[in-house]
């Protein structure tokens, strides 16, 4: 950890951000319109290597009207086969350097019949089925505790300050569970149908580890999701591409920034 925020805090110049945000699939060219500072999680010591192709796979810092912040610009995920300790090292390095509010987004498929496609959903909670947790193993308690609760991740503040922002820019938000699993394939129409019966409204293969950790660390969260298809066997849903995900979450994206940039302005 010392040597990733040396290294971090050498490139910055100390900049300390409030802020964190992580964007998901689709979604990481918010991070482009702002950037004081970029740094490719290639040469950060300890991250994971960036697999993914383009421009992705960068930290991001900028001062956003006046609210410092440090944006994730891609994500690495479990099922890539990474442990969920380092997938979610990020989160804690973003708690070392200041961060006080993170922002998880993602694109996921939408297990409620009144979701479509390039809806917005607040996260209100979530329910881990990812068959394991980012906690397990040996406790720091420099971080946070043995046995984090977990009433209440998703800080209702939070999101009544989204739904403020959303109303001002007239952009009609879904709120709701996300159901996360492991992934890499997609689920069942049998699988969606349980998640749906669970309490599941949306449904996706990350967020929750990162969630899980920052509300260890005691950082505020708030989660939102693009859903970019209906999910698996719901009325409606076709057969599942990563590329009509990408579609999806690309012609959602004008709003989503909008969202963004309106609820940086305020917390
Ligand atoms: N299932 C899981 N993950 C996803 C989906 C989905 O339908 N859409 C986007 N990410």
């Amino acid at each position: 950890m010392e040597n990733t925020l040396k290294f971090i805090n050498e490139k910055t110049e100390g900049f300390r951000p409030e802020i964190g945000i992580i964007l998901g699939s689709g979604l990481g060219e918010f991070a482009d319109e702002y950037c004081d500072y970029a740094i490719s999680y290639n040469d950060i010591p300890n991250f994971l290597k960036s697999t993914v192709q383009g421009h992705k796979g960068r930290l991001v810092f900028a001062d956003i009207d006046g609210k410092k912040t440090v944006m994730m610009q891609g994500r690495n995920h479990f099922y890539e086969g990474h442990t969920m300790a380092e997938i979610t090292y990020p989160v804690k390095v973003m708690k070392k350097l200041g961060v006080k509010t993170l922002i998880l987004t993602n694109a996921a498929g939408g297990v409620n019949k009144n979701f479509k496609p390039s809806d917005l959903m607040i996260i209100t909670d979530h329910i881990n089925f990812m068959g394991t947790n980012p906690l397990i193993g040996p406790n720091n308690p420099d971080l946070g505790e043995r046995f984090p609760d977990m009433s209440e991740i998703y800080k209702k503040d939070l999101i009544e300050i989204a739904d403020k922002c959303g109303e001002k820019l007239g952009i009609n938000l879904q709120h709701g569970v996300y159901f996360a699993s492991s992934g890499p394939s997609y689920e069942t129409p049998a699988e969606i149908r349980m998640a749906g019966i669970l309490g599941a409204d949306a449904v996706g293969m990350s967020t929750v580890p990162e969630a899980i950790v920052a509300n260890y660390c005691g950082m505020k969260v708030l989660g939102i999701s693009c859903i970019s298809n209906l999910a698996s066997g719901v009325e409606g849903a076709q057969k599942l591409s990563h590329s009509e995900v990408i579609e999806t979450t690309n012609s959602a994206k004008s709003g989503f920034k909008a969202l963004l940039k309106e609820i940086i302005k305020v917390v």
